[in-house]
């Protein structure tokens, strides 16, 4: 397979047998581009049967991937439910961290520095540890305290930061000669994990579903289903695009507002795992939304709520940013953006055991938020 390193924003083309997070030129995000693609599946199970459109060796793994995809009636007679959050530390951050953390052990790296809300950290601490790579997270004080917890038990070196925007600028201005940025929000490396998401989906189903309804922070989630999407589409192995409906959160909801125009909110006090307020990717998360003709809402905390509590009694044990799917599924049943024969697949993101606190408070003493 031929890959290379292009940047959407200037042009800027470089070999892949170095380590990028931007481009060096402009500064903009950079992209992995694979110039012979053709779909052949491997014998491996899991994230790596689709090494034939994974431009990385496949040198670390621990089981991702083919995560179960459940028809859930209770919702619609169409619709499923993809239990990303069975991956192997509990988040389709797992998906991303296969292949970045391959890439990086493929380039001997020794030393590997990320910022993360939480899970995102969680799952590079577990993949560089497997690899025998340093970790250095960089996390917002206010983390859960069951993320910081794992970050550490996995052997992450954990540094709080005071909020998520500061631990991204903290982990970027922290690196030393000998370590390597792996921050997944501008990584390259980890939307080619991601985007087996798609294969997956279009491998369980036999075809890709018209809509998916997916939460959308940084867009490394977003990203990876369209481009994977784009591939299969390109390779004529499917017909056309699911709709990508983005849902966002009070207080970060930057896609939709450059679709729909200022949200004035308080910022959320549940959904932790959705607070990137600048994503370095926001002209291709745009781009993603429109062409596949879907849309970006925001949905409330009182909402998220309401939708965990209901997960809860349909046996999900998701976190409250993974709820935030049905919450938006509900809005766009009812302005008829999706349509009861439509074939939906809401992505279940994240597990909900690391939220002792926050069950006990909302949803078993019910106290309002
Ligand atoms: C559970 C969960 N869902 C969704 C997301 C959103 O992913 P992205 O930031 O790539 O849009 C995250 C990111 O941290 C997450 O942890
Ligand atoms: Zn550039």
């Amino acid at each position: 397979m031929r890959a290379y390193y292009k940047c959407a924003r200037c042009g800027y083309t470089a070999d892949t047998n170095v380590w990028l997070w931007r481009c060096p030129r402009c500064g903009g995000p950079i992209d992995v581009i694979i110039e012979d693609l053709r779909l052949t599946l491997s014998e491996q199970r899991g994230l790596w049967r689709f090494a034939g459109v994974i431009p990385a060796k496949p040198l670390v793994s621990l089981g991702e991937g083919f995560t179960p995809l459940v028809k859930a009636r209770f919702l619609g007679e169409n619709t499923y439910l993809k239990l990303e959050y069975l991956n192997p530390t509990g988040s389709f951050k797992d998906r991303g961290s296969a292949v970045a953390v391959s890439k990086t052990a493929e380039l001997n790296a020794k030393a590997v520095v990320e910022d993360s809300s939480g899970n995102a950290g969680i799952s590079i601490a577990a993949y560089a540890s497997v690899a025998g790579i340093r970790a250095r997270i960089y996390v917002p004080r206010d983390a859960p305290e069951g993320k910081k917890s794992l970050i550490k038990a996995l052997g992450a070196e954990l540094i709080e930061a005071p909020s998520r925007a500061d631990a991204s600028k903290m982990a970027i201005g922290s690196i030393g000669s000998d370590e390597v940025y792996i921050g997944h929000t501008w990584n390259p490396w980890f939307i080619q994990g991601t985007k087996t998401l798609a294969y997956e989906l279009v491998n369980q189903l036999g075809h890709a579903p018209t809509s998916i309804v997916l939460p959308v922070s940084a867009g490394t989630l977003l990203l990876g289903l369209f481009i994977g999407f784009n591939e299969l589409m390109n390779m004529g192995l499917i017909n056309e695009l699911p709709r990508l409906f983005a849902v966002q959160v009070q207080g970060f909801a930057k896609l939709y507002e450059e679709l729909h125009g200022e949200y004035r909110s308080e910022p959320t006090r549940i959904a932790d795992a959705l607070r990137v307020s600048e994503p370095p990717r926001i002209s291709q998360m745009i781009n993603a939304v429109k062409s596949s003709n879907g849309d970006a809402i925001v949905v409330t905390d009182d909402e998220i709520v309401r939708a965990w509590k209901y997960m809860f009694r349909s046996g999900f044990i998701i976190e409250p940013s993974s709820a935030t799917v049905l919450s938006g599924y509900w809005r766009l049943m009812g302005n008829n953006k999706i349509n009861r024969n439509d074939e939906v697949v809401l992505i279940l993101t994240g597990n909900g055991l690391k939220y002792v606190d926050l069950i006990n408070k909302y949803v078993i003493a019910e106290s309002n938020i």
